[in-house]
């Protein structure tokens, strides 16, 4: 269904406002407003071809203009007289950058008031606003918080996550925000890199055939729903490839290695017309990608053809040398090098600043600078957001719905991997069960990392199920006489008193949330304490247990595969525990499989499949179908 006309969506002073503007754009003074126009401008014109649009829009531009429209500010450090002085073409959040109140309407009314000031500019050329929608709208509260990819991953079900990228689309243009720094592409080499989790795997042909998402989020074409949204092929290229799983590290990679493993992936996402990619921090043979001509415009754009736009990392500009603070010759070779967005939260000023004088001293070709805008502009256009600049707030209904909420569900149950099961699953509801671990009741170490704030936390941050409450749910609803009892960290005296009292134990074990370099885990990833005591507690018990492991990688267990009764890999699920409860219960069978090889100990890193190591369990590896 098309976008109601721009002209229908807003109020008439801006209307006027716009009209103004683009005859004073067709005059000689591109501020001073006049009369409206008795005509649009060709580029405001939907029943163009886009291209005729965006070259009468360049011609147009003046170099405030196109300067502005390749500056992507945070939504914290500016106000609305920002976007319209400075032109500015896309502002973002930051992990956990909300409006407060948190809601789909607070959202959306600040979405609309940086659109109308935008309608303000000389051209009036609307904002991109951007946000890390990961798993979800995972920023808003009250949204469907999805699993993260690592579990998506285990799904291989690449119809199932186009379904969650439209699902995640529906609740993010329902503030308004209409582009989403996702799916992350990367391919994850090595379990102590913090960011595992946001890979779909180790395996590239299983990394690409998760690139339905984009589809998911963008629709079949671009701008042909209210929902449609801006995808993100990120970080390009091999940011999880780094030596030591070190993030914004350095990948060493022969070119054959880079190709094989790291590049598939942005070949399917290029396929599916992803309309933005963003660069990683990191370094290709000491090489850092924000300044790399060889990467972002002889691979990236001019061999694989993107034709889209390339958009930096948080400062990633900043990382070029090796010194804090950006220069005047880092902005220089990141816009040489190809990136056409630069992201800078906060020094906005000064990149437009340095940029400005650049291309005024040819140290920047305007030809440049154009490519760059021709880029931001046709997405824009083919979006529709000049026709349609203002949050759809008809779509605030699909925030946490019903039917989302299901749908993670499905996803939180097709992407548990059932590793060891003696008989114990599925677990009836006529028996005593013990719930217990870090995990089994806490929805925020069930959602991981990027969830309402950047790190995420434990605690009771989101709206969702835990595996106890949804355990209480099943068990009631069965009415079999079976019970339920919790105990978050398991005591030698809680177990004496339990000991006798249950039939089987569910430990939900595994993180606690993080996000990007704060998840590095250079000595390896193994169980908390805390953890590893209640384990200890319930095999010296002799209790039958399953243990399910909350993390966003492969985790040393510290031998608990050796005694479980049932071993199963969870992931970070998200909102909908009750996925986890409908495998352990035998409601839904198990067909999750491994999507990174699991080592024998925090030692065995880097291992991935055909390096000749033996790990614990193989990529791929999960019981599949009934489990009685
Ligand atoms: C972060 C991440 C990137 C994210 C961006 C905006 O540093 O590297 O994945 O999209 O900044 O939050």
């Amino acid at each position: 269904m098309p976008r109601a006309p721009f002209a229908a969506r807003l109020p008439v002073a801006l209307v006027l406002a716009l009209a103004a503007t683009a005859t004073a754009a067709c005059g000689t003074d591109a501020t001073a407003p006049t009369d409206p126009p008795t005509q649009a401008a060709p580029y405001l014109d939907p029943t163009l071809p886009v291209d005729e649009r965006v070259e009468d829009l360049l011609a147009r531009m003046d170099l405030a203009d196109k300067i502005g429209q390749m500056t992507q500010a945070e939504r914290g450090s500016i106000t609305t007289e920002t976007v319209t002085a400075l032109r500015l073409g896309s502002v973002l959040s930051g992990g956990g950058s909300a409006p407060d109140p948190n809601t789909p309407q607070a959202w959306a009314d600040m979405y609309d008031d940086f659109q109308a000031a935008a309608a303000q500019t000389p051209l009036g050329i609307p904002i991109l606003y951007g946000i890390d929608a990961v798993h979800g709208n995972n920023t808003l509260t009250g949204a469907t918080v999805f699993p993260h990819n690592i579990g998506l991953g285990a799904t291989r079900d690449p119809a199932l996550v186009e379904k969650i990228g439209q699902a995640t689309a529906e609740e993010v243009a329902a503030t308004g925000a209409d582009w989403t720094f996702s799916p992350c592409l990367c391919v994850a080499r090595d379990d102590r890199w913090g960011r595992t989790y946001e890979s779909f795997g180790e395996d590239p042909a299983l990394v690409t055939s998760m690139t339905p998402i984009i589809t998911g989020y963008q629709g079949a074409t671009l701008g042909g729903s209210p929902s449609s949204i801006l995808a993100t092929a990120k970080h390009f290229v091999a940011d999880g490839g780094t030596s030591g799983g070190v993030d914004q590290g350095d990948a060493v990679l022969t070119d054959a290695e880079l190709r094989a493993i790291h590049l598939p992936p942005y070949l399917a996402a290029i396929e599916a017309d992803v309309a933005s990619i963003m660069v990683t921090f990191s370094s290709v043979n000491g090489e850092k990608a924000h300044g790399s001509t060889a990467l972002l415009t002889d691979l990236l754009k001019d061999e694989l053809g993107f034709d889209g736009f390339v958009v930096s990392d948080w400062n990633g500009i900043d990382q070029i040398d090796a010194y804090a603070g950006f220069t005047h010759q880092e902005v220089v070779q990141a816009i040489n090098a190809g990136i056409d967005m630069v992201m800078v939260p906060t020094e906005y000023d000064a990149f437009i600043t340095h940029l400005t004088t650049a291309v005024e001293d040819g140290e920047v070709e305007m030809s440049r600078i154009d490519d760059a805008n021709r880029r931001i502009l046709t997405k824009k256009f083919e979006l529709g957001l000049f026709e349609a600049p203002l949050a759809d707030r008809t779509l605030a209904e699909t925030v946490g719905s019903d039917e989302h909420r299901a749908l993670a569900r499905e996803a939180v149950a097709k992407s548990q991997v059932v590793l060891t099961n003696d008989g114990v699953l599925p677990i009836s509801t006529a028996s005593r069960v013990l719930v217990t671990g870090s995990g089994a009741d806490d929805l925020g170490n069930q959602a991981g990392g990027w969830t309402i704030t950047w790190q995420g936390a434990s605690g009771d941050t989101i709206e969702g199920t835990t595996v106890l409450e949804a355990a209480e749910a099943a068990f009631a609803a069965a009415d079999a006489g079976g019970t339920v009892v919790s105990e978050r960290r398991l005591s030698d005296e809680t177990l004496a008193e339990v000991a006798g009292q249950v039939d089987v134990a569910i430990a939900v074990v595994g993180e606690t949330p993080y996000a990007e370099f704060e998840g590095d885990r250079p000595d390896g990833v193994r169980l908390t304490g805390f953890d590893v005591v209640t384990l200890q507690a319930l095999r010296d018990a002799g209790i039958p247990t399953v243990v399910v492991v909350y993390s966003g990688r492969p985790i040393d267990l510290g031998g608990a595969e050796q005694w479980a009764n049932a071993l199963v890999a969870g992931w970070l699920p998200g909102s909908e525990g009750a996925g986890v409860t409908d495998v352990l219960l035998g409601a839904v069978d198990p067909t999750g499989t491994l999507p990174m090889s699991w080592p024998a100990s925090a030692e065995q890193q880097p291992i991935n499949v055909g390096d000749g190591q033996v790990p614990l369990f193989d990529l791929g590896a999960g019981l599949v179908g009934p489990l009685g």
